[in-house]
């Protein structure tokens, strides 16, 4: 594990990030990006903080330590047991704690927190400054623009202006208002307009936080484009989807050497990996390989390769013959 001091000679930045999300960005999925680049923050999925603090604690924080640097996404609302979580976020080696002020599903609505907080800003301020009596590390918050169909700035801006009060330097903004009523989270990250300019207005507004924008973003243009303005992107469902293009983000972004990696060399690094993890912890290669699917996207033959390795009948076999089997088609194509 990293103590704090290591954690803050990192020198954590939000100028590129990976997006939290449910059930993809495990520390499986997390591994595969950190193989794609050093430098970009990783989330985790969202932990609630019941889950933490009455469940199996290491199912839920293990993570590899190729994965720094790497933030835990609590979601709760009340302030002791938010700083509970976040002391054994830090515990566990993490390098940051972000707060989840966006997630619209009605079931985080029941246990009032997620997007719903929002409306509760001195509540989050409250949770922030209960967070950072306990650690020493970065807690900063992921929050949308609105809720329903508010279009008040006013009202994203108190938010941020309360929260930063209790010490919360970065905040990650999600361009769009949460609908609370009438809408899945599938639809509420498609339907309500992205309004980018919003988070260009903040970043102004507030030019000593350190202010990230996220929602909508597929190429490396339109990422520039924004950290013209903002200090951050983060990118949700395009990483996933084309896990490739953060291969090209370490150049691109934080003036690294061009990679030299290869799509193939990626993948022989996936199957050793899913040999350890099978080894060490009995995971079963399956739930490794579901998050590079997409590692071929675009190109030729990558259906078949990606049909090989979601084959269910194959789950017989070691990774590494069906990687094998993966690369048969691929003289004739
Ligand atoms: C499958 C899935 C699960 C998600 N789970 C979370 C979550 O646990 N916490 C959170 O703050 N946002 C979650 N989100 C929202 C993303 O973090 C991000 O804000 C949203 O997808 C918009 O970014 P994008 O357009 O780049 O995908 C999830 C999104 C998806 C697609």
């Amino acid at each position: 594990m990293m103590n704090n001091d290591t954690n803050l000679q990192a020198g954590l930045n939000w100028r590129l990030s990976v997006a939290p999300m449910m059930d993809w960005t495990d520390r499986h999925c997390r591994y595969l990006h950190r193989l794609l680049t050093r430098h970009t923050l990783l989330y985790t999925e969202m932990v609630t903080t019941g889950a933490l603090l009455h469940g199996d604690v290491p199912r839920h924080l293990r993570f590899d330590a190729q994965e720094h640097p790497v933030a835990l996404q609590l979601g709760g609302s009340e302030p002791a047991d938010l700083a509970r979580a976040a002391r054994l976020g830090a515990q566990w080696g993490y390098d940051e704690i972000n707060l989840n002020c966006g997630c619209p599903s009605e079931r985080v609505q029941r246990g009032a927190f997620g997007a719903c907080l929002m409306n509760e800003a001195a509540l989050v301020a409250e949770g922030v400054k209960a967070m950072r009596d306990v650690v020493q590390i970065p807690v900063t918050v992921k929050h949308r623009i609105g809720i329903d169909k508010s279009e008040s700035y006013e009202f994203v801006r108190d938010f941020i202006g309360t929260v930063a009060e209790a010490g919360c330097e970065v905040f990650i903004v999600h361009a769009r208002n949460a609908w609370l009523k009438g809408l899945s989270p599938k639809e509420n990250r498609e339907i309500p307009p992205l309004r980018y300019d919003v988070v260009a207005r903040l970043k102004r507004e507030f030019p000593h936080l350190t202010i990230a924008i996220n929602g909508g973003f597929k190429d490396s243009a339109a990422v520039a484009e924004q950290l013209a303005q903002v200090d951050g992107v983060m990118v949700g469902r395009e990483a996933y989807h084309n896990p490739w293009w953060l291969a090209s983000w370490d150049e691109a972004f934080y003036g690294a050497a061009p990679s030299t990696l290869t799509r193939e060399g990626v993948e022989e690094l996936m199957v050793e990996y899913m040999e350890r993890e099978a080894l060490e912890h009995g995971t079963h290669w399956y739930s490794v390989a579901r998050h590079m699917l997409g590692l071929r996207h675009g190109m030729a033959g990558a259906r078949r390769w990606r049909q090989v390795w979601s084959d269910h009948r194959l789950k017989v076999l070691p990774a590494r013959e069906v990687m094998a089997l993966a690369h048969a088609g691929d003289a004739r194509e």
